[in-house]
């Protein structure tokens, strides 16, 4: 049985990842917004890692999670829908205990991410996957393979081959079968039940319904004509992993063999402003609060103006933040990007 617990002191044992765009290091700023309005269950529609869903059920909210990509949707079903499945310890002994397989994985991506000898971990770990385990278990064991992945990444990403920006750290070190059984053992203790029953989406944040009441978290992703913001292209592997590549166009000519992006409207400017204001009139009676950051498009008075324009109240809180992943084409890589995070409380 896993505890029930409503108590902040859950939020840190939220599996710590690098993502392009996390607000991990926000949820102090985003609670105390929160604590101001009135709302029954929140609804996070660009939920990313999962990190502030997992904050608003730790702080006992029925919460609906969404994100489009498999990979996120798999990590909330596994640590906020998911009250008390966990991944045996005979499963995980399997999975160490296998040996590697030459398939997919190991055909594609072959010199191009990780070692013949993590890629047949990683082909025969995705096959036992699919063949023994199910639901919430299987959930937990993807997104396990998933973070293994991204930890022994370079910065994490998978738009560049091989090993550059290896700088010798513990975390590039370890096989992917080392960090597997530590993902699995961080996600195992991070899931518990707060009572209530959440819900993890994999859908287009637009699909999602309205429902009286709900808080309203919006993250999406940041537009900026200097920079683009796909995270299908920094994720391609580790999204394809959770999919095993099913239903998806691997584009056999690049050099990092990724798929074709999935359809969002921020991947432009005309559609990002669309799509604010039909996400803004769909929750016209939902509080809301937005993240967005200052070398963005809309700007924060185009915002303002867009939902002063429906009659709602605005407030803009802002924190100086300094994002681990540039804008990639104005800032060296490597480089922090100091921005500021804008927080608007709506009601
Ligand atoms: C800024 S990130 C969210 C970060 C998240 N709040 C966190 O702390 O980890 C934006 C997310 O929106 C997702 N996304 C982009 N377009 C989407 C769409 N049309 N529908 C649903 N999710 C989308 C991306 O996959 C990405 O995970």
């Amino acid at each position: 049985m896993t505890p029930t617990v409503t108590s902040s002191n859950q939020i840190d044992l939220f599996p710590k990842t690098r993502y392009m765009g996390s607000k991990s290091k926000l949820l102090t700023a985003i609670e105390f917004a929160s604590s101001r309005l009135t709302f029954d269950g929140v609804c996070d529609p660009f939920a990313g890692t999962g990190v502030v869903s997992y904050m608003y059920k730790a702080l006992g909210s029925r919460v609906r999670t969404n994100d489009h990509m498999k990979m996120n949707s798999l990590a909330s079903h596994a640590l906020i829908e998911n009250s008390e499945i966990l991944l045996d310890e005979g499963s995980i002994e399997n999975i160490v205990a296998l040996s590697g397989t030459r398939g997919f994985i190991s055909r594609t991506f072959e010199d191009i991410y990780f070692s013949e000898a993590d890629n047949n971990f990683l082909d025969a770990t995705r096959l036992y996957i699919d063949e023994e385990l199910d639901g919430y278990a299987k959930s937990i064991a993807i997104t396990a393979l998933v973070r293994a992945c991204v930890k022994k990444r370079p910065r994490g990403i998978f738009t560049y081959t091989g090993t550059r920006y290896n700088d010798g750290r513990r975390d590039l070190a370890l096989s992917l079968r080392q960090h597997f059984v530590e993902q699995c053992s961080a996600i195992n203790s991070a899931v518990f039940d707060n009572g209530l029953r959440s819900i993890s989406y994999n859908t287009d944040a637009l699909s999602l319904d309205a429902i009286d009441g709900e808080l309203i978290y919006l993250d999406p992703p940041y537009f900026s004509e200097h920079s683009d913001n796909d995270y299908v292209r920094r994720y391609h592997f580790v999204e394809g992993l959770a999919r095993n590549w099913e239903g998806l166009t691997l584009q056999a000519h690049t050099k990092t063999k990724k798929f074709r992006s999935y359809e969002t409207p921020f991947s432009t400017r005309a559609g990002t402003y669309q799509a604010f204001e039909k996400i803004f009139s769909k929750y016209s009676k939902n509080p809301m609060l937005l993240s967005y950051s200052s070398n963005s498009l809309p700007s924060k008075t185009e915002l303002e103006n867009m939902l002063r324009n429906q009659g709602r109240t605005v407030e803009v809180t802002t924190t100086e933040h300094l994002y681990s992943f540039g804008t990639q084409n104005t800032v060296p890589s490597g480089q922090r990007n100091r921005v500021q995070e804008y927080l608007f409380i709506v009601t």
